[in-house]
């Protein structure tokens, strides 16, 4: 039976343990030494992973992989991903790995425009609004100067500030959007507090008594005031290509014919939603690890990708490819990634300072381009396997060791049967089976399934 509880979050630690390890484990002290064995040992560092949010109890690990060799803009990267999904590092590294030596990834920022807005209705005249708006738009940069001075010291702040009227789909319904330029932060507590600001300033100005015609006559209503995590002009472009001889990836298929199913593969996915989900997750496998790994918002990474992908009105493939008229294959990916390097928790968690140490300490714009790059990589990956050997061969060689981590084999046991499985088709059953004849058992109900 799940317990109520009031004013959780104003326990201590130990309290909320407490707490929950009388109401859910029956007290239980083994469940608490287990949680307990996730803290960090310098108390210091616990403390910082407490306070990112409320009612921590412990850590959460995920597997912190490299993938090597990345040659972006000709100059090499070691790219870290965080993931728990076995085959992810490895097809990306496979990847870089086979681009390298071709060239490596082109890859540009094309813009890099973060927007926001004041969501609001407005009863009276929109065309009196509008007037009042345009004479007035000043009022807005000057009231939010204070708030603004830090970025535009870094070469940033507001671009751009417009009154939309959407009252042809929601009635009253006006935004006012505005376009800002957040350097290398990611910028969400900026353009949330600019934003907030310009309602505060529509209040005032809208009601000021002073004015002439005063006030205008009307109904302000301030719905709410957000930026947009759909930066459709925040993008990233990268691409690799080689001359189609030099696709030589598998002795089963011929540069040629692999050039067709490749380009076949991504032609389905742009004409098929299905498709372009499982797509696109693949392209994510790749953009989420480098996200997470260097501090970022994955979430809102993903909500804009996705969003980016329906901008036709159809789902499609964030990747294309194509084989120009010259014989050159080219493969690339554009899509917006709003991510960045100061602020937020990049300067705050270990493994993410390490990240971004690794990386050469990047700005927002060269964070972008590696990004992407991983997830062309694991695109490049994925469909490559799709179109030869079929994607379990890879992706069961990658598990075994999770199958084997779940049957609590020891390391011999781990080591025979990889190397049994190393030219063979690896399925559950067949490891469970090898497992059983090594440990000379037949009864798989008593090993964790
Ligand atoms: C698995 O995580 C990702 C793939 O399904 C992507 C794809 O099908 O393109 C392999």
């Amino acid at each position: 039976m799940m317990k109520e509880i009031k004013g959780f979050s104003k326990l201590s630690k130990k309290a909320k343990l407490e707490w929950l390890i009388n109401a859910y484990f029956d007290g239980d002290q083994s469940v608490l030494s287990s949680l307990q064995s996730y803290w960090h040992n310098e108390a210091d560092i616990q403390k910082l992973h407490d306070e990112f949010i409320e009612n921590t109890i412990t850590n959460y690990y995920l597997p912190l992989g490299i993938a090597p060799n990345f040659k972006i803009n000709n100059s090499l990267y070691c790219v870290p991903m965080a993931i728990e999904e076995s085959s992810v590092v490895a097809a990306a590294a496979k990847s870089a790995n086979f681009w390298k030596d071709r060239g490596g990834f082109k890859a540009k920022v094309i813009n890099s425009t973060k927007v926001g807005h004041v969501h609001f209705t407005w009863t009276g005249d929109p065309q009196q609004l509008e007037i009042w708006f345009n004479e007035r738009s000043k009022i807005f940069h000057e009231g939010t100067n204070q708030l603004t001075a830090n970025m535009r010291s870094r070469g940033g702040g507001i671009k751009k500030i417009s009154l939309l009227n959407k009252t042809h789909l929601e009635p009253d319904y006006y935004q006012i959007e505005a376009e800002f330029d957040t350097v290398d932060a990611m910028g969400a507590n900026f353009i949330n507090s600019c934003l907030e600001e310009f309602s505060k300033i529509l209040e005032i100005g809208l009601q000021n008594t002073l004015e002439s015609p005063s006030p205008l006559p009307g109904k302000l209503d301030i719905i709410m005031c957000i930026l947009s995590n759909y930066t459709p002009n925040c993008i990233v472009k990268v691409e690799v290509s080689c001359p189609i001889e030099e696709l030589t990836v598998d002795p089963t298929i011929t540069p040629i014919e692999f050039a067709e199913k490749f380009i076949r593969a991504i032609n389905i996915a742009n004409i098929e939603p299905y498709r372009a989900t499982t797509h696109n997750k693949g392209v994510m496998n790749g953009i989420d690890a480098v996200v997470l790994a260097t501090g970022n918002d994955f979430r809102a990474v993903e909500a804009c990708a996705h969003t980016y992908a329906s901008r036709s009105g159809q789902y499609k493939s964030l990747t294309n490819a194509e084989v120009n008229s010259n014989g050159i294959f080219r493969f690339w990916i554009e899509l917006p990634i709003a991510v960045g390097t100061v602020g937020g928790l990049t300067q705050l968690h270990p493994l993410v300072k390490f990240c971004h140490k690794l990386l050469n300490n990047p700005n927002a714009e060269d964070l972008m381009k590696i990004i992407a790059s991983a997830g062309l990589a694991q695109n490049f990956g994925a469909i490559r396997s799709l179109v030869t050997t079929g994607i379990q061969k890879g992706h069961m060689k990658m598990h075994l060791l999770n199958i084997l981590n779940q049957l609590e084999a020891t390391e011999k046991e781990k080591m025979t049967i990889q190397a049994h499985f190393e030219n063979k088709v690896v399925t559950h059953k067949a490891v469970v089976d090898l497992f059983c004849e090594i440990r000379n058992v037949n009864n798989i109900e008593k090993l964790n399934k």
